[in-house]
């Protein structure tokens, strides 16, 4: 449903710093699949989904839907052929909801550009209110009025409306409580069922992109370091990197947590300015080898559809 071959976002920052946000994913995602993109922050995760839908231009690389090369800049027409079927639930719920529009018109925005009479959207915007667990009669209600968790939830009912076929799930659950975290994982999870959906589905929380996902990708400064089925880069995961990040994902059950030997991913994330080739994660790793600091590793499928990018296991 969704392919990309080396998809690169770079941001210019002053005069001569590139920042290489996105640099060279190349993933598949089939129809009717949920894949869970981790990373610690600034990984790409954010980038990598809004370049993949247009609302960042992409350097260099493809992107396809459905066999259909996607536009490296989309222009207006671009934007409005392919946003009923490709949208977002945007990271931020503060910053991503127009404050001076009242909650009917942001949700319904997508059915009024495509001419949909007043009083249906009405109607459908509150059926989506209530789907998302908000009442109708908020509609008439500014972003303001509501909180982080209700916001996240605008957010959702915004893109789902539209009925689209691939939506990008930006962190959907990180603003709200954890009592109600479980509530919108299963409500993504019966409208990936109804609707026919393909979710890439971006989190932090590993435990939960296992439960939600069918695979898994992990992504390490601007690039892809490991993915498969999810249980699989769970369970047996292969790259370094991957290793730590899961073992420092902290347990549901404090009794199982207090067992776990303390492993910590040494020093923090590089910065993506300006990088040349080898291993990205080469100055964090603690099974460095000599190649990892020139030579960019490549994909190598160690078992049914688990890729990993590390120089430990080529040859
Ligand atoms: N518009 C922009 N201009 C310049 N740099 C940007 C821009 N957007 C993102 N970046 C940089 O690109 C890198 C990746 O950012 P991104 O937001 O995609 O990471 P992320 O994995 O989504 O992180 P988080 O988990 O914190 O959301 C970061 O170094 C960030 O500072
Ligand atoms: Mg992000």
């Amino acid at each position: 449903m969704i392919k990309t071959v080396d998809l690169k976002k770079h941001f210019l920052i002053g005069r001569h710093q590139i920042l290489h946000a996105v640099d060279g994913i190349s993933l598949d995602i089939a129809e009717n699949e949920i894949l869970g993109l981790v990373g610690e922050s600034g990984s790409g995760k954010s980038t990598f989904g809004k370049t993949l839908i247009g609302l960042h231009e992409r350097t260099s690389g493809e992107a396809y839907y459905r066999g259909q090369p996607l536009p490296a800049k989309f222009t207006a027409a671009d934007h409005s052929r392919y946003s009923t079927d490709l949208q977002m639930i945007f990271q931020d719920p503060y910053a991503s909801l127009n404050p001076r529009m009242t909650v009917l018109d942001i949700i319904g925005e997508g059915l009024a550009l495509k001419g949909i009479p007043r009083a249906d959207i009405q109607q459908r915007v509150g059926f989506w209110l209530e789907r998302v667990g908000l009442h109708p009669d908020h509609m008439s209600r500014y972003p303001h009025e509501f909180s982080g968790g209700q916001r996240q939830r605008i957010g959702i009912a915004r893109a789902m409306i539209i009925e689209p076929k691939f939506v990008v799930c930006d962190e959907p659950i990180s603003a709200l409580d954890v009592s109600v975290q479980a509530q919108v994982v299963n409500l993504l999870q019966d409208l990936k069922q109804s609707l026919g959906l393909t979710l890439l589905f971006i989190a932090h929380d590993l435990s939960m992109v296992r439960y939600i996902s069918d695979r898994m990708a992990v992504m390490y400064l601007g690039s892809l370091v490991e993915s498969g089925p999810s249980d699989a880069v769970f369970f047996e995961p292969k790259h370094p990197y991957t290793q730590l990040l899961i073992a420092s994902n902290p347990e549901a059950d404090p009794a199982i947590e207090r067992t776990k030997p303390t492993q910590h991913v040494i020093g923090e994330i590089t910065s993506p300015v300006n990088l040349g080739p080898g291993c990205r994660f080469a100055d964090r790793c603690p099974k460095v080898l000599a190649e990892c600091h020139d030579v960019t590793p490549e994909a190598i499928l160690i078992a049914t559809d688990h890729q990993v990018a590390c120089h430990l296991y080529a040859g």
